[in-house]
């Protein structure tokens, strides 16, 4: 495995959210609320992209058809909880002071 650097630590802080794309993976790194997480960018809804997605603590609301996802978990909420897939999340690995993904 690879270690694919994303992001310095001091650049992050909270509100941040930026997409990469590493070895053919689309990946949005986002940090809300002091904690850093590290997901597939693609709504499990109908695969869109989420930068545009918005943040409230823990929860991700895809800005296409509304519907939030517990970011600790990946698990849709509310009413489509048990219809749909959870969003995908990554290990975050820290090298130095680059965060970053092991492919
Ligand atoms: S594509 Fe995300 S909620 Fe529909």
């Amino acid at each position: 495995m690879t270690f694919h650097p994303l992001e310095k630590m001091h650049q992050l802080y909270d509100g941040y959210c930026k997409s990469f794309s590493i070895s053919g993976k689309k990946l949005l790194l986002i940090q809300n609320e002091g904690r850093t997480y590290l997901i597939t960018n693609r709504c499990p809804h109908m695969d869109a992209p989420l930068d545009f997605a918005t943040f409230d603590g823990e929860k991700l609301r895809c800005p296409v058809h509304g519907i939030e996802f517990d970011l600790p978990s990946g698990k849709a909420m509310g009413s489509l909880a048990g219809c749909i897939n959870g969003l995908e999340n990554h290990t975050i690995t820290y090298e130095g002071n680059q965060l970053g993904i092991l492919l």
